[in-house]
């Protein structure tokens, strides 16, 4: 993964899913570091959305890092598949894992990177003891379920939290926002500390992809100058 001043995963759960290689192939294009895949069982989430076959069928489309987020009750039985699958990081809820670090290593002895993630409502303290063993952090900024909610602004506190938490613990986690990230609020949550922004609805509805993209670096540029240096050091 490059370090820049931010990393932009874009999440295909608001792209056009009869056209998903083409979607996929104009955000790579259009400069994306990471492709955010949400996977949703209809149990933990109200919601249902793709599995493996979808995460292996992307890994021949794209090069970029397949980003894994597993809304769902049971991951464990499913970890394998989407290893096998391609998948780069796979993240888990810790309000579905009882034995979170059993399920951390059985994502990496697997050779996938793994990430833990907390609804807005988790405390921080949830994922205290974990964060040295993971390789992502995801502070979730909206209920997870579905595409298109407004950012939940009392989460960025906790993001300053998150990243005080990695940098103290001296954690390789990568910290993550995920839910109503748009160019207007790009800014705010870099600032508050993280390094990886999902965004859905913001860049696949928009006319241009690319362009959505690069107005999310350069209003992150703009807000801190320095930003680049900052998130290289990390
Ligand atoms: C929400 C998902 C998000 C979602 C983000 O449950 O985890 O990744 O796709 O979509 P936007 O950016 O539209 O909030
Ligand atoms: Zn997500």
């Amino acid at each position: 993964m490059t370090r820049r001043s931010v990393l932009i995963a874009p999440s295909i759960l608001s792209a056009d899913f009869a056209r998903l290689a083409e979607e996929v192939a104009r955000v790579e294009a259009g400069g994306a570091d990471l492709l955010h895949i949400d996977v949703m069982d209809g149990h933990f989430v109200p919601n249902l959305t793709v599995g493996p076959p979808i995460v292996e069928a992307l890994r021949k489309v794209t090069k970029l890092p397949l980003d894994v987020h597993l809304m769902m009750t049971n991951p464990d039985s499913l970890i394998p598949e989407f290893a096998e699958a391609g998948a780069d990081y796979l993240t888990v809820h810790v309000e579905t894992c009882p034995h979170l670090h059993r399920t951390i290593q059985s994502i990496k002895e697997r050779g996938v990177k793994a990430g833990v993630t907390l609804n807005p409502a988790t405390s921080l303290s949830s994922v205290e003891e974990i964060i040295p063993d993971a390789d992502l952090l995801l502070v979730m900024s909206v209920n997870p379920g579905f595409g298109g909610q407004h950012f939940i602004a009392s989460v960025l506190e906790k993001v300053s939290r998150a990243r005080q938490l990695i940098d103290r613990t001296g954690s390789r986690a990568a910290l993550e926002v995920d839910g109503g990230v748009k160019v207007e609020n790009a800014a705010r949550i870099i600032q508050a500390g993280a390094d990886i922004l999902v965004s859905g609805s913001a860049i696949f509805s928009s006319s241009d992809y690319g362009a959505t993209i690069k107005a999310m670096r350069q209003a992150v540029r703009k807000a801190m100058p320095g930003a680049g240096a900052a998130a290289a050091r990390r």
